[in-house]
């Protein structure tokens, strides 16, 4: 975690930084994110994020806060008060409280409420990442008991929670969720993919059941111009395992080769060829972000 935290106009010791209780984000979860790679001390992707960022506060119709250009010049401040170097970029941006003049906890948005706008980093060794790329890791299914906008990235994030404690305690690093029809939506926090017989990527197309992840929509593009197809349609469980392989994708994994399901191997039980080069495609892309690029990919974990 940071040491130093950025709170509604304030740069605060970790410790003194708090919101107020009456932020709607504490009761009502009235609040957007973003998750956001840092790759040599600089910020990877930021312009998908922030337009996704806009985005769920728009949807939310959360109003005032400050612009990209301000967002940047914070989020660069929080980075450098931290020293931080590799790691994420955390951006909560919310409804915020509303103060003394208003009655507390009314589920309807009272007038004049002030944005709140939270940013946090913390260091991350993307070695160990990349180690667990090559080794692989497990997901077990379970139903998608979420809400029906979840193309908003807000931090109501109990069902996912509560999947991915669900997945750990069953052995599994990630819970692929599976809505009525048995297709799978996506990862309690990452984006679902398979290889097809043919090598094809599939993977869920946008919707109001997926969020639509910066990572698939950054592999999309490496995958193009690998000349690897890339099919946008929902898979079962039953497709998954019959796969030639499988990966989940998300900015704090980049993809992440998936060798079983439910205990049960995908493939030949070890990462697939096609997610391998992906991961290597996808640590480039993120390097290229650094003053020096070779040196951030092997920072990346090469
Ligand atoms: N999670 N799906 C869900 C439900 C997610 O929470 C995330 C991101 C993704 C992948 O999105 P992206 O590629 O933009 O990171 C898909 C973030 C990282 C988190 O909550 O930690």
């Amino acid at each position: 975690m940071s040491r130093v935290a950025y709170v509604n106009g304030r740069y605060l010791p970790l410790a003194q930084a708090a919101i107020h209780v009456d932020d709607r984000a504490v009761q009502f979860a009235d609040a957007a994110y973003e998750v956001i790679a840092v790759v040599d001390g600089r910020i990877a992707d930021w312009q998908p994020h922030l337009a996704r960022l806009r985005r769920s506060l728009a949807e939310l119709r959360i109003e005032g806060v400050p612009d990209a250009a301000a967002l940047g010049v914070i989020a660069r401040q929080t980075l450098r008060r931290n020293r931080l170097r590799y790691g994420l970029l955390y951006i909560q941006a919310g409804r915020g409280a509303p103060g003394l003049r208003h009655p507390a906890r009314d589920s309807t948005f009272p007038k004049d409420l002030r944005p709140s706008l939270i940013m946090t980093c913390r260091p991350v060794d993307f070695r160990k990442v990349a180690a667990r790329a090559a080794a692989g890791v497990a997901v077990a299914t379970m139903p998608d008991e979420r809400w029906a906008r979840v193309d908003i990235k807000t931090v109501s994030l109990l069902p996912n929670a509560l999947a991915k404690q669900r997945a750990r305690d069953a052995g599994a690093f990630e819970a692929w969720m599976v809505d009525r029809d048995g297709h799978v939506t996506e990862g309690a926090s990452t984006n679902a993919w398979i290889v097809d017989a043919d090598g094809a990527l599939v993977t869920r197309p946008l919707s109001t059941d997926i969020l639509a992840g910066i990572t698939r929509q950054v592999v999309i593009g490496l995958a193009r111009d690998a000349a690897i197809p890339v099919r946008e349609r929902p898979f079962t469980v039953a497709e998954a395992l019959a796969a030639r392989e499988a990966f989940f994708t998300s900015t704090t994994g980049g993809p992440m080769p998936v060798v079983a399901i439910d205990g049960r191997p995908v493939g030949n039980g070890a990462p697939g060829e096609t997610t391998e080069r992906l991961v290597h495609l996808y640590r480039r892309h993120l390097a290229s972000f650094g003053a020096d690029p070779e040196a951030a990919l092997q920072a990346l974990g090469g």
